[in-house]
């Protein structure tokens, strides 16, 4: 990649795009999900590629990014209200979610996978959780998915309010497999060396949103700025730094 694709897109590109005109945006973000958003233990600072990403939207659109750490379920609720601007938290764009609500353009496609102990052995493939005890966040499309893979969702479906949750209870082998989106595993496992893996390929294909309330005039704006962002390189660059680099402690 070359430095010039990184580069502002300059005054053209800029006066393209309709500005917020410096205004403050509530951004909502449940901020237990690495990479996409969660507290750097090191600074106690909210990072992440949702973060980096809503920053740099920002910088082309003049608004101020102000990210509120809330609840998953609250997301939506407050969305419904208008109490944010906006929610980035790597939010899956589907058709239910589109009825109350709108959403940018794709920023990342991925599939859903499902995450085991590194010792697991039982577990090949999402066909092998028929049986066996899968802990999800609750009200995410994973937990959707987890629906359809055990036999009895309800002796066996374990719903967890954040995936930090579900991971720990992995760890403590309350449940045999967490279903979740793939970076996000990938994530987990970054912060948790030789204890983690991945059974088997993804299996879904999905696309994250920023998610607004219904009729916001931001959408626009937003997408016109995303698509700078793709076309200068700028999103593959937080894709390599948050994707591919990002090891805790670092
Ligand atoms: N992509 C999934 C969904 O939209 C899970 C997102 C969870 N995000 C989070 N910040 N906990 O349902």
């Amino acid at each position: 990649m070359s430095a010039s694709r990184h580069a502002d897109p300059g005054p053209r590109g800029r006066r393209a795009i309709a500005r917020p005109g410096g205004r403050e945006l509530k951004i909502a973000s449940d901020t237990t999900y690495p990479p996409f958003e969660f507290v750097d233990p090191k600074t106690n600072e909210i990072v992440g590629f949702d973060v980096d990403l809503v920053n740099e939207i920002c910088k082309l659109l003049n608004c101020k990014p102000k990210i509120i750490s809330t609840a998953w379920e609250g997301i939506f609720a407050g969305l419904e209200q208008k109490q944010f601007d906006l929610a980035a938290s790597g939010i899956t764009i589907t058709e239910e979610r589109k009825q109350k609500f709108d959403f940018s353009d794709s920023y990342l496609r991925y599939g859903q996978v499902v995450l085991v102990r590194a010792d697991e052995e039982r577990i090949k493939s999402k066909d092998d959780l028929k049986d066996k005890i899968v802990g999800v966040q609750i009200g995410t499309t994973n937990e959707e998915t987890a629906k359809t893979l055990v036999a009895d969702e309800a002796k066996q479906l374990k719903r967890y309010d954040t995936f930090d949750l579900a991971v720990r209870a992995l760890l403590a082998k309350d449940v045999d497999a967490v279903v979740i989106d793939s970076p996000a595993a990938d994530g987990f496992m970054a912060q948790n060396p030789g204890k983690l893996k991945i059974a088997g390929e993804p299996f879904t294909s999905e696309d994250l949103g920023l998610c607004f309330p219904k009729g916001s005039d931001l959408v626009a704006p937003f997408n016109a700025a995303l698509k700078v962002l793709k076309e200068n390189g700028t999103l593959d660059r937080l894709y390599q730094k948050w994707f591919k680099e990002y090891k805790p402690g670092q």
